[in-house]
């Protein structure tokens, strides 16, 4: 790094460059050309924590185990792939750690300035917001929602609220706990009020779930209450009935405003937004199966194209900004969408954390398969993604990282 800035920082957008060489003039440097300098810094001077996981089942990582309620993945096989991502990139200093109990030791043994959470949490009720919870009290920033959006997205009867109050589509629901007694369509207020004089089919799943694990189509309303025993045993929490949507399945993702191509940052004035893509559903698939039980490989998903889909794609791309852009969302989220018989599209759900693996042969994430159209690689995802954040940090002060602007000096 050579360019020294005249002003403190966060000072403004458009520092003037006290020019090495003395007697030039100064120039203006603009906020891509300013963001480029100080990450050129933090690759040299920032420790970094990517964060998966942690197992409940190893020793010492909780003081007492207790049932998650969303189903547990350790993520480190991603995570892995992002933390050699950014050191492909240049970032001196990155560590893997596992969420648990040790995460905050760890992290201070490490001196770590700042994280990437790829973690969907350990245990225990909204568990993806455990790990940025920590973050906040630590004052460590970190690419990820914040906690209460986090739980907001992971949360599905909570995050179909807040779509349905921004106008947008999503199907009729209602949620059922033990404590009402067993389910009986008849006597239960919120499926009547829902459902009433809707013969099915219905889908029934976890409230907080991931993978389509634990979904299920039911026909008939008759059949609702031994499923949603079945998989409140498996999850401990509310569970969800949907109105079944028999139509074509998309996925959209929407992150912030800055971008990489080959490396090279450029400041969007509008959120990102992924080329969509059309989940391709089996004959007798009836839901999309989870990634879990078939990979998400290239023929499963169909990127959407301007020619034949424009209509639908700017539909969708005008939900995903109103998602980002009304909810306040600072960093990525997939969302996951489907047309209903009359061909309105409705919002199934948000993936606070969508799946970020390296596309190897025929097999992807949903947000890799567009990025060629969009001339970007995985690094340059990766980029976006910790270049986005650290912008934020610098330019609307969050979280206010002082460690972060005493690393960027020179
Ligand atoms: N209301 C619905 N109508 C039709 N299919 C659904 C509905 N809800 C879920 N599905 C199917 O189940 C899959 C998983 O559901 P989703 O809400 O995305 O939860 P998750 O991905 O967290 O398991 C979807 O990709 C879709 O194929
Ligand atoms: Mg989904």
């Amino acid at each position: 790094m050579d360019a020294l800035l005249d002003m403190p920082p966060g000072s403004g957008d458009f520092p003037v460059l006290r020019d090495i060489a003395g007697d030039r003039p100064p120039r203006r440097l603009s906020r891509v050309d300013k963001l480029e300098t100080q990450i050129a810094a933090l690759k040299e001077r920032m420790n970094i924590a990517v964060i998966h996981g942690g197992d409940k089942e190893e020793p010492g990582a909780v003081m007492y185990r207790i049932p998650n309620t969303r189903p547990w993945k350790s993520y480190q096989a991603v995570a892995e792939q992002i933390a050699d991502s950014l050191r492909a990139l240049g970032f001196r200093s990155v560590h893997l750690l596992a969420e648990n109990m040790h995460l905050s030791e760890e992290m201070q043994a490490r001196q770590i300035h700042f994280a990437w959470l790829n973690s969907g949490g350990v245990q225990g009720f909204n568990p993806v917001a455990h790990a940025p919870s920590m973050l906040e009290l630590l004052g460590v920033p970190y690419v990820g929602h914040n906690p209460l959006i986090s739980s907001i997205l992971d949360n599905k009867p909570v995050f179909k609220l807040e779509v349905t109050k921004l106008g947008l589509n999503t199907a009729a629901f209602t949620t059922w706990h033990p404590t009402q007694g067993r389910f009986d369509p008849a006597s239960h207020p919120g499926f009547q009020r829902a459902f009433r004089g809707h013969a099915g089919p219905f889908v029934v799943k976890p409230v907080s779930g991931r993978a389509s694990l634990h979904v299920h189509v039911i026909d008939e309303a008759v059949d609702l209450a031994d499923c949603l025993q079945e998989v409140f045993d498996a999850t401990q929490n509310h569970v969800m009935i949907e109105d079944f949507l028999p139509g074509r399945e998309f996925c959209i993702a929407i992150a912030g405003s800055v971008t990489a191509q080959s490396r090279s940052l450029s400041l969007g004035s509008a959120p990102f937004i992924f080329s969509p893509v059309e989940r391709v559903l089996g004959d007798e698939e009836r839901i999309f199966t989870s990634m879990d039980v078939r990979p998400i490989s290239t023929d499963r998903m169909r990127l959407l194209s301007l020619d034949t889909d424009g209509e639908v794609i700017s539909r969708l791309e005008k939900i995903a900004m109103t998602v980002f852009s009304e909810l306040g969302l600072e960093t990525l989220i997939r969302l996951d969408l489907r047309m209903c018989d009359n061909g309105e599209i409705h919002i199934l759900e948000a993936n606070p954390k969508p799946d970020l693996k390296r596309p190897e042969g025929n097999k992807t994430s949903i947000v890799s398969v567009g990025l060629e159209r969009c001339g970007m690689d995985y690094d340059d995802l990766i980029l976006s993604l910790i270049a986005d954040r650290i912008d934020l940090l610098f330019s609307q002060r969050r979280g206010a990282p002082d460690h972060l602007h005493t690393l960027i000096q020179p």
